[in-house]
Order: C-alpha cells, then structure tokens, then sequence
C-alpha cells in the first residue's frame, strides 16, 4: 500500500503549470467593436467580461404550438443548468406564400426570446434559411419547391426568396441581441453546409444578416468529421464549429454504442481553429425514430444518462467547451410538419421528454452542468499527460487550468462500451505533493461511465487537495462552507482537504463507513458512498466545513438553485423532482419547482435563512444542524377531472364524397401543367405533382376523368412520396385498393368496372407524409408528392389528355383558410375543407357513434366530441390521446384538439399510439373539442379505443400558460 501523503517536488509541479501560455486576451471580431459584449478566446466564450462554459440545449419553438409552455420548458433548462438555448428557425412554419410571412400566435418567436430571458440562458439563433431538422423541406417553405433554381445557391432568384425570409425573421432577432439589450450571443448562418456548396451563398446569407443589423459572432455548424469548412476565406464564420451523433439513430438495438467517443477531437481544434473555443454546436441529446420504429422509450434507453455520462465528459476531455444538445427538449411534429422519415412525436429521447418531464439523463446533465458552472478553473485547461496504473483498460484525460494549479482527470473506459468494472489509480501530482489515488480503498470505473476528478483546488475557503467522489457544486454558507461531492452507491471515495492545523481537526458523522486520517496538514477522509446523502461535518480545520457525500441516485435529487447569478450564490436542496428556481427573499428562500409524490426534503442554507416557501407556501422544516434542515413536501390529494371517452357521445360522418362518381370537382384546380420545377421526371403528362399546384401539406385528393371505350383494359400509376405515404383508388365509386409508393397496374376492368361507352372517373386520395429535406444542398426537397404516371391500357396512341385531372388539398393552397393554424395545419380531405375539425362546427344532423367504433367504415369517416378537463390549481398533468387497437385492417389517422392537428396516427406501422396535447391548445378548465378522421386504407376499418389520459401528475410551479387562439368554424371566411 503507498504511504499517505508522500510530499515529493512542489515546485516541480507548479512551474509544469505556470510554463503554459497565460489566458490570450479575448478575441476581436471582423467589423465589430474590439470590446464588445461577445468576444472569446482559444478556451471560451466571454460575454460581457464573463468566462463561460456555454452548455446549450436545443429547442424548437415550432414543435410546442403553446407560447406559454416556452417559459415552462425555459425554466427547465434552466434547472437542470443549462445556461444557453439554441433555437432553429423555421421558414416554412412562418410563410405560406411567397412574400407572405406571420409571427402572430404561435407563431410569435419573440415570446420564445421572453422565455430564455426570463429563465437567464443565453441564446443562438440558428435562423439561416436551412435547418434539416427533421421537418417538411428541412424548413424550407412549401411553395419554395416550385423555385427554379437551386436553393442553398447563390443565384437571383435563391437569392432574392431567401433574403424575404432573413428581413422577415431578422426584425425579430436584431432587438434581441446582446448588443441591443437581449439575450442573442451567436447567430449561425447555414447548417451543415459540406456539400456541394457554394461561397457565394455563405457570403450572401452573412452579408443579409449583417445588413439587417446582426452583430453578434456568426457561427457555423459542421458535419462532425469535422470538415473544416467556412472556417477562413469567404463565406467564413467568426467561430467555427462542428456536430456529432456518435451513437447514431439505430435505437431498435439500445444496447448497442456503435461508435466510439472520439480522441482526436482536441487535435482537429487545434489543426482547425485553434483561435477559437472548441465548440460542438449540435451534439448528441437523444435520436429520432422512424415510421415503424421501436419507439422513443427504445431511443431514451440507447442515448441514456450512462451514454450522457462518457460522451459528454469526453467532449470535455477533448477541451469543448460550447456543447449544444440536440435536442434537449424535442417536442411534436404537429401537422404536417415532420419530413416522412419521422412521425408526429420528436420526443427525441432528449433529456426533457416531449411532456415536459424529467427523465434520468436530464438529472444527470444537471450534475454535470452544475460542476462546471460552480469549479470555474475546468473552463481554462489545457491538456496533460497523468499517470496511472491500468492504463491499457482506462483511459485518462489530464486537463490542467492555465490559471491555477487545479488539475482535473476525466477517466472512462478506452472500449467505450465496455462493461466491465476496473480498478485504477492516478498519480496525482499536486502543490501539496504527488498522491497515488487513492490511498486506501479503490477507485473504479463500472462499466459505462466516466468520472471528473479535481485536483489542487480552492474553493470558498479550503484547498481541496485531491477527491476521488465528482464535485456536484460547493458554497460558503455563512459560518461554514459545505461542498457536495459523489458517485455510484457503495463505491468507496477519498477526499483530501489541507487544514491549518492536525491537532484541532474534528470530524463528526453518524456515519460508520467513514474513517479519517490527518497527516502534515492534510485531512483524509475515507467512506463508502451511502444509498442517500451522508453529512460530514469537519471543525478546526479553518472554516468549518459540511461535506455532503451522496449516492448517484440520491445525487440527481440535489439542486443547487442560484440565489444570486452575479455572485454565483445557490442553494442547496435535495429531494424534489424538479426545483425551478430558489429567491433569497429577507430570511425566507421562496422555492418553486414540481413534486410528483410526498417527497422527505433536505436544504443546506446560509444560517441566515430561518423559513422558507415551497410555490408560495410556506412549508414546515426542522433544523439538523450545520445549517441543513429537514422536511416533507405534501403532494396534495389532486383530483385531476377528464371525460371518459368511452362513455363520451361521439357524432359520425362519412367523408370521402370524392370518391363517389358524382361529387362535382369543377371548382378544382386543373392538373394540366407539362413542367414543373421539381427533381422528379414524369413519365406521362400532365404532371400531377401537388406542389405545382400550391398544395403542400397533407391529404391530397386526385379525380381523373376518362371516356371509356372497348379497348381500355385499365389503368396505370405510380405514386412518388415519401416513406408511409399511402394512396387509395376507386374507379367509378369502387374500391380498388390502398397502396404504399410506388407503381400499380390496375387491369382486366373492362366489362366490370369501366363503362366502355361512358365517363369514367379515378379518384385517388394520397396520404402524404412530408416532403423530403436537402441536407447535401441537391434540391432533394423537391421531390414530388404525386404522381409520375397515369396511362390507360389497353390503348395506343395515347395522348397526354387521355384523362382529365383536377387537384384538390388544403382549402385556400398557399391562401390559407386558417392562417392563425398555419401552413401544416390542414389538408385535403372534404372535412377538412369544411371545417369539420374546428370547435363550433354544426354537428347537429350527424349520426351517433361510438368509439371504438362496432362498424366497418370505408373511405374516411369522422367522428367529432366535446370534453372536459379540470386539472386543480398547483397541479401539472400533462395530457395525451392514447389509441388501442388490434384492428388487422389498415387505417390512418388524424386527431385534431380544438382545430389543431396535433396527431398522426398509422395503425398498420406505429410506433406511435400515444399522442400529446398540450396545456395552451388543450383547455385544462373547460370545454374541448376532438375531431378524429379515419381514413381506410383497406377497404374497411375500425378505429379502436381513444384514450385521454395524464402521462402524470405532478404539484408543480408551472408558469400560467395562457390559452392560444383557436378561431372556431364560425370564424372561418373561405
Ligand atoms: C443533424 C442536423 C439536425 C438534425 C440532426 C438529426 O445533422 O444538423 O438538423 O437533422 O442531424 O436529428
């Protein structure tokens, strides 16, 4: 065993230290003032004079179609200690038409600036007219598909569309700015703009951002190799940067770590951009999931706290120091607003699921994120070289702070999936000596995780010498200091502090693993870590000091909310599912935040706080010495109130009249163009492509016409759309099938189907699902959503006119008939052109149903209800719409909460059954509206059961959440 405390060359150790460069002075950027609020240097961002970890969650205001949930989701970045907010703009979601743009409603982004401001992050814009994103055109709008020329070039007409969309958005993200008073630090230009690209485009988007008064650095996100791309010459950012998705998008295999956690990462930096702060602007926050897929619990279980644990800290390692995580809250595809590969849901597996809740690896970024925000030398290192025993198995990241002696090690497995559990320890060489930690017990890494261990540190007021437990965070608490330090329950852990003097040392704790040693000014304790939180109290040895030595689980129940952002003071309090925020008010601390049972609670306040209130109310706590007090937090008895829909009057109506031989479609648009604009080459004439004729999104109904003769033995056609589209065919009122993509012969139907002497007419509805994104700057969201072919067999000499088509979607096209619901909102079918779907509608004459429904229905059927929702004041029950169905015949289909489509439904693929309705659309003290359409894709279905019901409840702090717009049937002018 090695001796405690074997003091070798002090001196050795510091000049190691202090021979490495000095902090440069922060960084000026092109044409903008040299001291400017945003500035930055090779470790970090520094804004207004403050050093910062910028530790960034991705949100898209876009997928939560409710202003007022922003501040609830803000609050929880802010919680689980995030300090910055990126979010994507999307073009498409604010414009319907060309030169026609809306930023009312839902719409009003400047709320989402209100709630990162309110909440204290910072944010990036990422405003650029290409997002990818997993949405419709990869945020291109709609009628951007019948450009001519390419997107994501510079040409006049690219140019031109995509300089309306940055005056249109840049009005908005110009007063927001740092340097005009808000809260915007970096605005990027394009994403992931790495192939075929074009310097003329970069040029053109900077040069629009900087004309309309952008001043804030410009920043770029790379595809993660990285590439080295726009980070000199034109088209150049001020702070380049890169992505990185290591454990990719196969979550039907969540064991599985596909990639290993890059190492070389640190030498790309600085081959790159060594001017500039590592900066990882998308990394890895969860996956998305297709159509079909496994589902988000699957994808929550692939990208998960332990994942959280060795990517994240090996970005660390790898000197990152701005990380982003995509996405941190996902949120829903609501409408139509997903790209065909995904379906309504983005939860994304992100650390705040798309109700809002919080899930184990949001505890475990808050652990993290409250490390680095409280142990400010971790923002200034540069990398070392440590030593240690087992280093063929573990690998070692020495990070040592340019500024200080403080040393930090960051161990975690080289076989990043490994699972085995080793022992090792690390040569730490510090100003008190060189250590072989630990002295006594072990020191392991188990399995699938990474440790942060400190060296050499001054905190308050103690010098830390060496701990083999993670720092949580530490505080000077009036008399006392206290730090809180941790890791999994019945590892051992040895923490190091120096004190004044051996003799006076006193330490007190109930708890009997824990042993101590003083030798030359130095205090060791040894422990196990407890399945909880274990107190030891340390007297004489300088201020007297509270260490709090946690187990994992009982750790990610601590908060440390700030008390005082300028003096980076906070609280401490463990037990709640979640604290929002904590306000030193006199001797009273005012917590907010949600419980989802009776909770024990604990808080570790300065002496001079003597009560406290939980969401206004003040709550009973017991001193337990040392300033710590104990408690309970009483979840209430919540009678949260909501019809049961099995029991609910449902009305029916069909809906699908244009599958009839007598609907009368003249008022329909004539599908009688020959060009079109899309990367799709038609086979046969006209073209029959929905975007030519300014129909974008959803459902789109088709009706041709022919004149029957003896020779025609039947039709042809191909459909062309994205992955889970499905079309269905009648012929004169007959069902002829319901089809995935792709080309289908309809034959031998002269003599039964096709009168050979008189009219015929194919109607065909197409079940779209989004149009494709350009992520490699090819056009490819120009794809049609169509058809490629339409011939009749049987004949010769067919001419282009051999049938006539007419087009009908969403009511209006790019006029819409709902502008307050927006682009994605609507589609073709015939309810939804008459308002079936809207509060108000006259449902009167329809017929009485239930759901589930006892009848075979073909074609489209909608059923329509009211219900009511009561959730108590204090109270969060976050609401879904659940499906239940073994039904073997196929259907899709559409919910609609008050109006708004907030659910896709697929019964023949899945994933998805549970759907979420969120507080704002859904009114939690009144009256709703429900519109469901079915659409049989076989000749006849049956919807199963619907379901309302809480994904949970919790007492919760919740901001107020206004109720959104919802304009009803009479207020419908088209
Ligand atoms: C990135 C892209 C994001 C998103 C992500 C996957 O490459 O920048 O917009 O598509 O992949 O979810």
């Amino acid at each position: 065993m090695l001796l405690k405390g074997v003091l070798t060359s002090i001196s050795l150790a510091i000049t190691a230290i202090t021979s490495t460069s000095a902090v440069p002075v922060g960084h000026s950027f092109e044409g903008r003032q040299e001291d400017g609020p945003v500035t930055w240097d090779t470790h970090n961002l520094i804004v207004n004079g403050e050093r910062l970890f910028l530790f960034s969650g991705e949100f898209h205001y876009y997928r939560l179609p409710s202003p007022g949930l922003w501040f609830d989701i803000a609050e929880k970045f802010k919680a689980l200690e995030f300090n910055g907010i990126s979010f994507y703009f999307d073009w498409g979601y604010h414009s319907p038409k060309k030169g026609v743009y809306d930023f009312n409603g839902v719409r009003n982004v400047q709320k989402a600036f209100d709630a990162a401001k309110a909440a204290d992050l910072h944010v990036i814009t990422r405003a650029g007219p290409y997002i990818n994103a997993e949405v419709d055109c990869g945020g291109f709008p709609g009628w951007l598909v019948n450009q001519y020329d390419m997107a994501r070039k510079s040409n006049p007409e690219n140019d031109a569309n995509s300089a309306e969309w940055l005056e249109a958005i840049d009005k908005f993200l110009v007063p927001n700015q740092i340097t005009k008073g808000g809260n915007i630090i970096l605005n990027q230009i394009d994403n992931e703009y790495a192939d075929n690209v074009d310097e003329n485009y970069m040029e053109m988007i900077k040069n629009k951002f900087k004309e309309d008064g952008m001043d804030v650095p410009t920043i770029f996100n790379d595809i993660g190799s990285p590439n080295g791309n726009w980070i000199t010459g034109p088209g150049s950012v001020d702070i380049y940067g890169w992505d990185s998705y290591p454990l990719g998008f196969d979550c039907a295999n969540p064991t599985v770590w596909q990639n290993n956690r890059s190492t070389h990462w640190r030498d790309m930096h600085e081959l790159l951009n060594p001017d500039q702060p590592f900066a990882l602007y998308e990394f890895q926050g969860g996956a998305f999931d297709p159509w079909g897929g496994p589902g988000y619990d699957a994808c929550r279980q692939l990208v998960n706290e332990q994942y959280a644990k060795v990517y994240y800290k090996n970005n660390y390692g790898q000197g990152a120091t701005i990380q982003n995580l995509y996405m941190t809250y996902g949120g829903t595809s609501w409408g139509g607003l997903a790209k065909p590969s995904v379906y309504t849901s983005y939860d994304y597996g992100a650390p705040i699921s798309e109700p809002g809740l919080m899930t184990p690896k949001g505890y475990e970024v808050k652990l993290q994120g409250t490390f680095f925000h409280t142990v400010k030398p971790f923002l200034t290192t540069e990398r070392f070289e440590p030593k240690s025993d087992n280093s063929d198995i573990i690998l070692i990241d020495g990070l040592a702070d340019v500024n200080t002696n403080t040393k930090f090690y960051i161990a975690q497995h080289w076989d990043t999936a490994s699972e085995e559990k080793d022992e090792f320890h690390i040569t730490m060489e510090t100003s008190d000596g060189t250590f072989e930690v630990p002295q006594d017990g072990k020191l392991i890494l188990n399995g699938r995780d990474a440790k942060i261990l400190t060296s050499d540190y001054d905190f308050n007021s103690h010098h830390l010498v060496y701990s083999t437990s993670e720092i949580f965070t530490h505080q000077a608490m009036g008399s006392h200091d206290v730090i809180l330090v941790y890791a999994y329950e019945e590892e051992d852990g040895e923490f190091a502090i120096k004190v004044k003097n051996d003799k006076r040392v006193k330490v007190e704790t109930e708890d009997e693993s824990v042993s101590h040693s003083v030798d030359n000014g130095i205090l060791t304790l040894n422990y196990k870590h407890p399945d909880g939180t274990t107190p030891i109290y340390i007297s004489g040895a300088g201020k007297d000091l509270l260490v709090l030595v946690a187990g994992y689980s009982s750790a990610t129940r601590w908060w440390a909310p700030i008390t005082d952002a300028k003096k980076n003071e906070r609280v401490l309090i463990q037990g709640p599912y979640l604290v929002r925020s904590a306000e030193v008010k006199g001797r009273t601390v005012a917590f907010k935040g949600d419980i989802d049972e009776t909770t024990d609670i604990q808080i570790v306040a300065p002496e001079s706080i003597r009560s406290f209130t939980w969401n206004g109310k003040e709550i009973s706590m017991s001193p337990t010495g040392h300033g710590t007090w104990s408690g309970t937090l009483d979840f209430g008895n919540p009678e949260v109130k909501y019809t049961d829909l099995s029991e609910a009057t449902w009305k029916y109506s069909p809906g699908a009249p244009e599958s009839q031989p007598d609907f009368d479609d003249s008022d329909w648009i004539k599908a009688n163009r020959t060009k079109s604009n899309s990367v799709t080459i038609p086979d046969t004439w006209p073209i029959l492509y929905a975007d030519d004729y300014g129909y974008h999104t959803g459902n789109i109904w088709f009706r041709g016409t022919f004149q029957g003769t003896s020779q025609i033995t039947g039709f042809n056609l191909t459909c062309h759309s994205g992955a889970a589209s499905a079309w269905i065919v009648w012929l004169n009122g007959h069902y002829l099938g319901g089809f995935d993509v792709g080309n289908q012969d309809f034959t031998n139907l002269n003599g039964t189907l096709i009168d050979p002497e008189g009219e015929n007419i194919i109607s065909i509805l197409l079940w779209t699902t989004g149009h494709e994104d350009d992520w490699n700057a090819d056009d490819n969201y120009k794809q049609a959503r169509g058809f490629t072919k339409s011939e009749l067999l049987g004949v010769s000499n067919q001419t282009i006119w051999s049938i006539d088509w007419r087009i009908q979607g969403n009511l209006g096209g790019e006029d819409l008939a709902d502008p307050v619901r927006g682009p994605y909102n609507e589609g073709g079918l015939f309810g939804e052109r008459n308002g079936w779907h809207l509060p108000g509608f006259p449902d009167d004459d329809w017929e009485e149903a239930s759901i589930p429904e006892s009848e075979n229905r073909t074609g489209v059927s909608w059923y329509r209800t009211t219900f009511e929702m009561d959730i108590p004041q204090g109270y969060d029950a976050p609401m879904s719409l659940r499906f239940e169905d073994d039904s073997k015949a196929r259907y899709r289909s559409l919910v609609f909460l008050n109006g708004w489509q907030l659910g896709r439904y697929a019964n023949d693929l899945g994933p998805q059954t549970q759907y979420y309705l969120p507080k704002g659309i859904l009114n939690t003290s009144g009256e709703n509206t429900l519109a469901i359409a079915v659409i049989a894709v076989d000749e006849a279905a049956q919807i199963g059961k619907v379901i309302l019901e809480p994904y949970t409840i919790l007492e919760s702090g919740i901001p107020e959440a206004e109720l959104v717009e919802s304009p009803s049937y009479s207020d419908r002018t088209q």
